[in-house]
């Protein structure tokens, strides 16, 4: 994509580190000027254990709040009008860039916390996290429309939680649609922008009551912390507006755990099933409805997973598509 805006690039770059599904970053930009059309590409949709692409549209909903986030460093204001458009299937939002003040300090923080935050499948410290930090993680998914339900280790329904990721993950393991997409996506060869590299897949818990996915390819096994809190992102509906809200709330609280040093795994097997996400929603007595399932802790950083090029994921459209820089210049 010749000709962006620099600071165009720059907010696209920063928004394609959101965390997706598999890391298959199924989102596609269109520029014209300073306006950006975000939709989801179905053709990185896992047809099987998300059919309905509400993990499509989570993932995408983290890069809208990423290009959101990094908008504000370059004292730009992303406004978005988020889906649905009858007539655009795949619309997930369209972004204006407009002029802003210049960051403040909380938002340049969070700015760059998009590159230091990554996905953990490590074992974490074996301590709980200080409430203050909590609070603030569960106001950032808050300030999105989500609500963020901690089940700490006291909590008596947390085995039932983690028997259901369990249950969930011996019926993924014996269902061959769901091991070939997950074979699809992971222990990628290393010309691949897209996906897990084995060595980022972690090791395997060497007991039942750890929330971490169990990858097929994952290395070795390793004794997991039992006392780090783990939480639901659950949204009040379950349309394809909610879906993306998600998203905006999981990065939301995501980046602001990264700048208190907290990272997160996910284990959302659990909710890719209707059963078990079903009887997930009933153990915590939610009214909302569950989109992701995480554990919170601290751990040494880890290496990012590959990311597509902003050539890649973006094209220059529309009219105005020639004279970009104009646009956003204040
Ligand atoms: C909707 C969604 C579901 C995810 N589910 C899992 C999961 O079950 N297990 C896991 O280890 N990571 C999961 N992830 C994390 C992705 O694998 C990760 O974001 C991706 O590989 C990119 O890596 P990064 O987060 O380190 O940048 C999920 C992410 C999203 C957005």
């Amino acid at each position: 994509m010749n000709n962006v805006d620099a600071r165009v690039e720059r907010i696209l770059q920063a928004a394609s580190w959101a965390p997706s599904v598999y890391n298959t970053q199924p989102w596609q930009v269109d520029v014209t000027g300073s306006l950006l059309t975000l939709r989801a590409d179905p053709s990185r949709q896992l047809r099987h254990s998300d059919p309905q692409g509400r993990e499509m549209l989570i993932s995408c909903g983290a890069f809208l709040f990423n290009a959101r986030a990094a908008a504000r460093r370059e004292s730009l204001v992303a406004v978005a009008r988020v889906l649905p458009d009858p007539d655009d299937e795949h619309l997930v939002a369209e972004v204006s860039l407009e002029p802003g003040s210049d960051p403040s300090s909380d938002e340049l923080e969070l700015s760059v916390a998009i590159t230091r935050r990554s996905t953990s499948r490590e074992p974490f410290a074996d301590e709980p996290l200080p409430t203050d930090v909590l609070a603030a993680i569960q106001a950032a998914a808050h300030t999105e429309g989500a609500r963020l339900r901690l089940i700490q280790p006291s909590d008596p329904v947390r085995q039932e939680v983690t028997g259901l990721v369990r249950r969930a993950e011996e019926l993924a393991a014996e269902d061959p649609a769901a091991r070939a997409e997950e074979e699809a996506w992971t222990a990628i060869t290393a010309d691949r922008h897209d996906g897990i590299p084995q060595g980022l897949l972690g090791p395997v818990p060497d007991s039942d009551d750890a929330p971490v996915r169990h990858f097929l390819a994952g290395q070795g096994s390793a004794h997991f912390e039992q006392r780090s809190t783990m939480a639901v992102l659950a949204t009040p509906g379950d349309s394809p507006r909610d879906w993306v809200a998600a998203g905006q709330a999981l990065e939301h609280a995501l980046l602001t755990g990264t700048t208190y040093f907290v990272r997160a795994s996910f284990a959302t097997t659990v909710l890719e099933n209707p059963t078990t996400r079903h009887d997930l929603r009933r153990a915590l007595s939610l009214d909302s409805f569950p989109q992701m399932l995480m554990r919170l802790g601290t751990s040494a950083a880890q290496e990012h997973a590959p990311r597509r090029s902003v050539d890649d994921l973006a094209t220059a459209g529309g009219p105005g598509g020639d004279d970009r820089s104009r646009d956003t210049s204040s």
